[in-house]
């Protein structure tokens, strides 16, 4: 029996449907959500670009997609022929008047409608002004907003001003994709599903707390926009802080997007400013199998990290003293994402002659091969005595699952999804966008006013030694990135 929540019919206007996420993510995940029956009868997806195309050639375009980034779904040729015909197009021109009177007649009134800005943040303000005097959006419509969401404080602002003067922050989705992702919403569950560690998870019983997002790909082909953003901007803004705030938020009083926000938004705020020598920033050089950074970004002078890791501090009373590692990366050894948290060490032994140290270390495999482990200590089996030995209680939720688990949806169809439901909790407040902001520019500022230098570290490798040396100074070590 499928689970998938219905949903009611709507029209999904993509500005931007040309281009390369709508082609890579959003089209082929619609496709999938199509097929999975939860896209109603009668919806409809309107792709909205200034290409000069019709609704034939943008089918063939969508088709063409859904064959070359789609996966499995893509042999259901049947299913396809289906789904394109929910597709429409309308050339536009976001800064004139080009297209909207026909967006107009197309777009549905009596549905629930979402437009999809997938364009530069520059236009959001035309698309979000236009969408109105042409009578088209009302107090009832969805828009949905890409990252970057500025670039600073300042500019962050700015965009949420603009966008305010034409739609309510209940109509604003902010996409953060890492919170649809199966496992980071598990993180979740795991924290206030269980007896088991809630308890435990504060710094009476807590060391510290690693997050790593380590990806094996470079930045070739979008070193435009990368090399003006670096890791910082691009990841730890947005993904490894909503990370950190999940893994830190207090429980909220009921799974409600305002609820579950307001605790994030308190986690941002608690974080301490991070000393410079708590940052490593790192580059990569060239490797046996690719090119420099600055090859990739096509800038040889480019001072942009590829790489950072930091230590810190989020000031409250469940944290104070636990260190959050968090450390991410391009051109890494391998693609693996995990939240670990290390247990303190045991007070006292009762074991004679053991003097190892053990500790209860729970992981979360983001990806690939979503799952959980947990280190326990137990007695080494075998006539050896009372000796101990630390093994991992492994679950890997494919395999816990088995093969008639549903299938999970990429985070990108289930947040269109959440949009089209109304649903907001896995989205990103605007409060909670500027407050992220205002941690991290006085990093930036900081490095940039010191001339920071990133540190090279080979491509393939774990990142630059000193971030190895930041945790060795304090007695602790990375988890292997493996
Ligand atoms: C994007 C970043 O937001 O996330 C990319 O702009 C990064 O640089 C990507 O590669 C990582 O996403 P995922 O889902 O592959 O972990």
């Amino acid at each position: 029996v499928s689970r998938v929540i219905p949903v009611e019919t709507f029209d999904l206007v993509i500005f931007g449907g040309t281009g390369d996420l709508a082609r890579r993510k959003i089209l082929p995940g619609l496709f999938r959500r199509f097929r999975s029956g939860q896209m109603p009868e009668g919806s409809r997806i309107i792709g909205a670009a200034r290409s000069d195309l019709d609704q034939a050639g943008y089918r063939q375009m969508i088709a063409d997609a859904v064959a070359e980034f789609g996966g499995e779904e893509k042999k259901d040729s049947k299913g396809l022929d289906a789904f394109i015909e929910t597709l429409d197009y309308v050339a536009i021109d976001a800064k004139g008047d080009g297209g909207w009177a026909k967006l107009a007649e197309i777009v549905r009134k009596d549905v629930v409608q979402a437009f999809y800005f997938s364009v530069a943040p520059s236009l959001f303000g035309d698309l979000a002004e236009r969408l109105h005097t042409n009578n088209i959006a009302n107090e009832q419509s969805r828009i949905v907003v890409e990252k970057p969401f500025g670039r600073d404080l300042e500019t962050a602002r700015a965009l949420n001003e603009t966008l305010a003067t034409h739609f309510d922050e209940s109509q604003i989705y902010r996409i953060d994709h890492y919170l649809g992702k199966e496992t980071v919403q598990n993180l979740m569950a795991v924290r206030f599903g269980n007896m088991l560690f809630e308890p435990l998870w504060n710094n009476h019983y807590v060391d510290h707390i690693q997050v790593t997002v380590a990806e094996t790909v470079g930045v070739g082909g979008r070193g435009a926009y990368y090399d003006k953003s670096g890791a910082m901007r691009d990841m730890v803004q947005n993904h490894l802080m909503q990370l950190l705030c999940l893994i830190a938020m207090e429980p909220p009083s009921q799974f409600g997007a305002d609820e579950v926000r307001d605790e994030k938004l308190k986690v941002i705020r608690a974080l301490q400013p991070v000393e410079p020598h708590h940052i490593v920033r790192g580059q990569y050089d060239a490797g046996p199998n690719g090119p420099s950074y600055r090859e990739d970004a096509e800038n040889a002078r480019s001072f942009t990290e590829s790489f950072i890791a930091m230590k810190c501090e989020i000031a409250n009373w469940r944290w104070a003293g636990v260190p959050f590692y968090l450390r991410t990366g391009k051109r890494m050894k391998a693609r693996s994402s995990e939240i670990t948290v290390v247990f303190k060490d045991l007070g006292h032994s009762i074991f004679e002659g053991d003097e190892a140290r053990h500790r209860n270390i729970l992981s979360i495999r983001l990806q690939p091969n979503e799952g959980m482990d947990l280190q326990v200590t137990i007695k080494e089996p075998g006539p050896g005595g009372m000796r101990l030995i630390d093994v991992p209680l492994d679950m890997t939720f494919a395999d816990a699952l088995g093969p008639d688990a549903e299938e999970v949806p990429d985070a990108y169809e289930r947040l269109i999804m959440d949009v089209i439901r109304g649903n907001q909790t896995l989205f990103m407040r605007g409060d909670e966008v500027e407050a992220a902001w205002r941690w991290t520019d006085p990093l930036i500022n900081g490095w940039e006013a010191r001339n920071d230098v990133p540190k090279l570290y080979d491509a393939g490798s774990a990142g630059p030694e000193d971030a190895l040396a930041m945790m060795h100074r304090d007695g602790r070590r990375w988890r292997e990135i493996k």
